[in-house]
């Protein structure tokens, strides 16, 4: 019996997700006593104090189901950004909050339009659902909002829109994603995944929760970019009422563990933690940037916490040379992009490291040509 013949049909081509290797991995592999992952958009810091403590507080639970609904993390949420609890669902990570999207209101053969390049997931996710997807080109990098409303047609369900984006880092504005609203038929559902929101230092950036009341809409936000909780997997989605009991039929029903839960409540109420790694995130950027220049090296502006740089034809030889020198980065192949690596941005060692070894590898390529 070929396996083809029984798997579900849209899963056959599917290339799976790769992730950043993790820093275990390499160390063992390579033999390597130090090794700095700046490959997956993680907090380089760790967590917040605050939600190890937490974590403490609930072990002795853990013989018990976490509570399905995450009440208290959707109450504290609600008050944070003075909505109601009922506008609320929580992930397994934002991925979880996509992937119940599509679950919840994608019939096989409707059109999914997503961008490129962009977060890998919505393809990944939409292909298993059955979705026909419309990949829509970024330009210069950025969302093309025109390019992607010219591209709906009556079969459209789903919209994404990373803003910012990963890997680009750029965003799209408050006047760019208003004009782009206006008009889309309310039979379509506009994904904004805000995964990278509290990055965001700019005037301009859009209030997409301020949609949600106007039209068919998520908007997800995670806990593990700046809050750096990405290992318990805790992410949510904001919506109505109505959608959001959708997405709830379609979740398991445990889908957030406790220990989640508990360190992503007392995580919110640590505000001074998340400045900081705003902070440190913003210096590192610009000393990327600054370094990046000095070497001429193109780049794209970043305005989260990694950058995309130009390498050209050597990407793959200087993300083996910083994996063996105990860096671990983010090839582009999985997006096409092969002139170009991915970083994300670390501590200021992490930061110093990388330029110290990309300038090496750099300088030990002219030689030998
Ligand atoms: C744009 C974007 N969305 C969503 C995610 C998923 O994050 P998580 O599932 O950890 O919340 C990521 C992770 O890198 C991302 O870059």
């Amino acid at each position: 019996m070929e396996i083809e013949n029984i798997v579900r049909k849209t899963i056959i081509d599917l290339k799976p997700y790769t992730p950043g290797k993790p820093i275990e991995e390499v160390k063992r592999e390579l033999g390597l006593d130090e090794v700095f992952k700046l490959a997956s958009n993680e907090n380089p810091v760790g967590p917040s104090p605050k939600a190890i403590g937490a974590i403490n507080t609930v072990l002795n639970n853990l013989n018990r189901y976490p509570d399905a609904s995450c009440f208290y993390l959707k109450e504290k949420l609600a008050k944070f950004w003075k909505l109601d609890i009922d506008n609320f669902i929580i992930g397994n990570g934002s991925d979880e909050i996509i992937a119940l999207t599509l679950k919840a209101f994608l019939n096989p053969g409707e059109e999914v339009i997503i961008s490129n390049p962009t977060f890998l997931m919505y393809e990944i996710l939409a292909k298993i659902e059955g979705a026909v997807l419309k990949v829509v080109a970024m330009k210069n990098f950025r969302y093309d909002l025109d390019a992607i409303k010219k591209s709906i047609t009556d079969r459209t369900k789903i919209i994404f829109i990373a803003n910012p984006d990963n890997p680009c880092g750029t965003y799209v504005n408050k006047k760019e994603v208003e004009d782009f609203v206006k008009g889309i038929s309310k039979e379509i559902v506009l994904f904004f995944d805000e995964a990278y929101y509290e990055f965001m230092d700019v005037v301009d950036y859009p209030d997409t929760v301020s949609f949600i009341n106007e039209r068919p809409c998520v908007v997800s936000r995670t806990f593990s970019k700046v809050y750096g909780l990405a290992g318990l997997r805790v992410g949510y989605g904001i919506a109505t009422p109505e959608v959001i009991q959708c997405l709830g039929k379609v979740k398991d029903p445990f889908n957030v563990n406790s220990l989640a839960q508990a360190a992503a409540l007392s995580a919110l109420d640590d505000q001074d933690f998340v400045q900081g790694v705003v902070r440190l995130t913003k210096n590192g950027r610009e000393y990327l940037f600054k370094e990046f220049k000095r070497m001429d090296i193109e780049y794209i502006e970043s305005y989260t916490n990694c950058i995309l740089v130009k390498i050209g034809d050597k990407s793959g030889e200087l993300c083996e040379y910083l994996l063996k020198n105990g860096i671990i980065i983010r090839n582009m192949a999985a997006w096409g992009l092969y002139d170009y690596i991915r970083v994300s941005i670390g501590l200021e060692n992490e930061n110093e490291k990388l330029i110290v070894l990309i300038e090496e590898f750099l300088k030990k390529e002219e030689k030998e040509k």
